[in-house]
């Protein structure tokens, strides 16, 4: 029955959660949300905020005990509640087996092996001092990746290894897994989403531009630069990813595509993506109202792009902390086609993601100038103290 509409209830309040509430108004859905920051961006926008820490067992069963679907917006919560919160009988989307592998950089790549999903070579290593040695022994050969299997978010926890001083000085050190270092032609993510019908749709494959120096995506294409072949591959695999997780909601999946024309799988996650941000303004459902669908077991919606479109992340200044000010946002209110979203993060620091803007225009050429034009237009800086 759709009304009363099921209690959903959310680990993490952020910008994600902030986008899952707005998508949820439209229907009038009942969401609360869980998130330690009393003022984070999703607090004035749900029906319940409740400020606590999503990776505190006690803190995750209580506040799960009183939802009718619990669902996140963010990896790093407290699996073991969600278990004991599954096996009290509540519908966790998505499930904690699945959210425990993708906390585990390390387990995901295992997972995909063990699924004959396609991937980059891998190991395993207890620490550095046994990267050391498979190095040194001539088994594993620069360049390489190496990630650290936990906690690693926003690039912090990836270092690429090109040299033997890289080696020594760019070294994460814990238990981390090592790939062969990928000749990339094109980063693409596809948001695939199931429902608890075991119905699977996946939205056209993004673009994604990496900025050189905070290793964010720093613009995302939709649809991306790819052959017709090339896509379609990609939506295949992406709705194989899913089913194999075998989970309800959203799952982004991160890409590479070879030079040599093959497709790995990166990285996935299970709810809304910066890759699926677009959606809002560009395509028939937003990622966020399709997450709702799926975990909520409604009919998925039409994934189809209304029109090319970029999305440029808003990210605090270098050298900036403190209080956010925006700067040139009304010469980019000024644009046809140029969307802002703001998530209402008080503080700024140096790439911080503060906000982002979705551009459209009727061809991917013309939307691609308009980005680089407006790209540096709104600066988020903080007043001097
Ligand atoms: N095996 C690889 N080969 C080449 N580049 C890689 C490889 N793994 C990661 N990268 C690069 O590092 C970026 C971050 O790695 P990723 O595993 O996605 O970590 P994060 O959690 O920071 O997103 C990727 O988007 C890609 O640009
Ligand atoms: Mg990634």
């Amino acid at each position: 029955m759709f009304y009363p509409p099921l209690k959903i209830g959310l680990l993490g309040g952020g910008q994600l959660g902030k986008m899952l509430c707005q998508a949820a108004a439209d229907w009038h859905l009942d969401i609360a949300v869980l998130d330690p920051t009393p003022d984070a961006p999703a607090a004035r926008l749900c029906r319940e905020f409740v400020v606590g820490d999503f990776r505190d067992y006690e803190t995750v069963l209580a506040f799960g005990q009183r939802s009718d679907v619990l669902t996140v917006e963010i990896e790093q919560v407290n699996v073991q509640a969600l278990y004991a919160l599954e096996r009290a009988g509540k519908t966790v989307h998505p499930h904690a087996r699945a959210l425990e592998i993708i906390q585990d950089k390390g387990k995901q790549k295992v997972f995909y092996a063990e699924n004959g999903i396609p991937t980059a070579a891998f190991e395993l290593f207890k620490d550095e001092e046994a990267l050391l040695r498979a190095v040194r022994s001539g088994r594993w050969r620069l360049p390489l990746v190496q990630k650290t299997r936990t906690a690693g978010y926003d690039g912090r926890g990836v270092a690429v290894l090109r040299t033997p001083e890289d080696l020594e000085t760019k070294r994460l050190s814990g238990p981390c897994v090592v790939e062969a270092f990928v000749p990339v032609r094109t980063e693409i993510a596809v948001i695939a989403a199931r429902n608890p019908a075991d119905e699977v749709v996946v939205f056209p494959p993004v673009e994604m531009d990496f900025h050189p120096e905070a290793n964010l995506v720093e613009m995302l294409l939709c649809p991306a630069r790819l052959s017709p072949l090339e896509a379609a591959e990609a939506e295949v695999l992406a709705e194989r990813v899913v089913r194999a997780f075998d989970l309800c909601g959203l799952l982004a999946v991160e890409m590479f595509l070879t030079q040599d024309g093959r497709l790995l799988v990166n990285e996935v996650a299970p709810r809304p993506h910066n890759s699926g941000h677009h959606t809002i303004e560009a395509a028939a459902t937003s990622q966020f109202q399709q997450h709702l669908r799926a975990i909520c077991g409604l009919p998925l919606g039409d994934t189809s792009l209304r029109m090319p479109a970029a999305m440029l992340n808003v990210l605090g200044a270098p050298d900036f902390f403190g209080p956010a000010r925006y700067e040139g946002v009304e010469a980019l209110l000024a644009e046809p086609g140029v969307y802002l979203h703001l998530y209402g993060k008080h503080t700024t620091a140096p790439f911080r993601k503060m906000g982002h803007i979705t551009v459209t225009a009727p061809t991917l050429e013309e939307v691609m100038a308009k980005a680089r034009r407006i790209r540096d237009q709104v600066r988020v800086v903080s007043l001097p103290q």
